[in-house]
């Protein structure tokens, strides 16, 4: 059965409780950085600390914060903190920052803006300096994300309007978790199915569950419940299939790099969501900031470097017991070989339109690279 949203101006953004939070913010009274610990959601609501470079790093590596833009805030907090610690750690911190994840490239791009703030500050005012920076990057982020959902609007509003049957919602598929807890706020792919649901269009979202971390299953479901957007979680394998029987009428999805030739790459899975699309004729969408577009690389299959992660996510489950208990299981036999790279590359042929906060448009480089200054 697929529900439909009905609350038309929804808001967007993380709303526990009746409060509102972003995935990460400076604390002034005691000069720390709050951050959601995404590794325990949606199970437990928990805010940790980052006191120190040791904490932001080991935070993006445990991914208690993760989604690209969310991981570039982080990393210039974690700059920050290093400075506090010891003013003179600038090389060391942007080093060790630097090697906590390597797809997503707004952690570089993210930490070649710090530097190039730094490196010529007297060591006296670096720390001044480095939280200024940290905290534009966090307001900027945010404006970023919401102004990305505003400019998705129009490609899902045409899809609606050209929808014969008014009676079903618009099927909108999203694959991971592209939304406010992997940036500041708002997030990308969500912040697009966000403002299209504040403009009043009936959505629901199909969630993949995103193996084998969850994401989609454990954050976007979690979000989305949040935000009282309709969705229904299906496993990975099940996009193929919904597509074929007519029940998305569109996916939109996020970017960990874009290249400037238009190859996106993604959590894995991605590609094969985009082939499936592609072989439907599903419009298929990838939200993003400009800063996820690295201009120096042409064939995202050959350049882009993929994380491969730890055997144990694939061979293993992490969820709560009958007993509200955290618990891992093993799902397979003990010592069987495991590979699990976590992202993937979606060549540009198969996106319909890459919607970023400067606007839409076509995955071809004549485009893309307009956007470089
Ligand atoms: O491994 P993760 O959870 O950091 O991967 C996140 C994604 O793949 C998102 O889709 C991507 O970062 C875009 S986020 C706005």
């Amino acid at each position: 059965m697929i529900f439909q949203t009905r609350l038309k101006g929804a808001k967007a953004t993380l709303n526990v409780n009746g409060q509102h939070f972003q995935s990460i913010w400076f604390d002034e009274s005691d000069d720390s950085v709050c951050i959601i610990d995404q590794t325990r959601l949606p199970h437990r609501f928990e805010i940790v600390t980052l006191n120190t470079l040791s904490d932001a790093c080991h935070a993006i590596e445990a991914m208690q914060v993760r989604g690209a833009p969310l991981i570039g805030v982080t990393a210039v907090y974690g700059v920050y903190l290093a400075l506090l610690e010891d003013p003179n750690q600038l090389a060391v911190a942007l080093d060790r920052l630097a090697a906590t994840r390597p797809t997503a490239v707004n952690l570089r791009w993210a930490l070649d803006r710090m530097n190039a703030a730094l490196r010529n500050t007297l060591a006296e005012k670096r720390v001044e300096v480095a939280l200024q920076q940290a905290r534009a990057m966090e307001a900027e982020d945010s404006a970023i994300c919401a102004d990305i959902g505003t400019q998705g609007v129009k490609l899902l509003q045409e899809i609606w309007d050209a929808k014969l049957d008014k009676s079903k919602p618009l099927n909108v598929l999203t694959h991971c978790n592209a939304g406010a807890l992997a940036a500041v706020d708002w997030g990308t792919a969500l912040s697009v199915i966000y403002k299209t649901a504040e403009v009043g269009v009936p959505l629901h979202v199909w969630v993949d569950e995103t193996r084998p971390r969850n994401q989609g299953a454990s954050l976007t479901c979690w979000e989305l419940g949040q935000q009282e957007i309709a969705h229904t979680l299906i496993v990975d394998n099940a996009g193929g299939h919904l597509m074929q029987q007519g029940l998305v009428d569109c996916c939109v999805v996020g970017s960990d790099r874009t290249t400037i030739t238009g190859d996106v790459c993604n959590k894995i899975g991605t590609y094969l969501k985009a082939l499936a699309a592609f072989d439907n004729d599903v419009p298929f969408f990838v939200a993003l900031p400009v800063s996820s577009i690295d201009f120096t690389l042409i064939d995202g299959i050959k350049e882009i470097p993929i994380e491969e992660r730890d055997a144990e996510e694939v061979s293993h489950l992490n969820g709560i017991d009958e007993k509200g208990q955290f618990s891992k299981i093993r799902l397979c036999p003990e010592g069987v070989a495991v590979s699990n790279f976590g992202f993937d590359v979606t060549p540009a042929r198969l996106i319909t339109k890459i919607i970023t906060e400067k606007g839409v448009f076509d995955a071809q480089q004549s485009q893309l690279q307009r956007l470089r200054n």
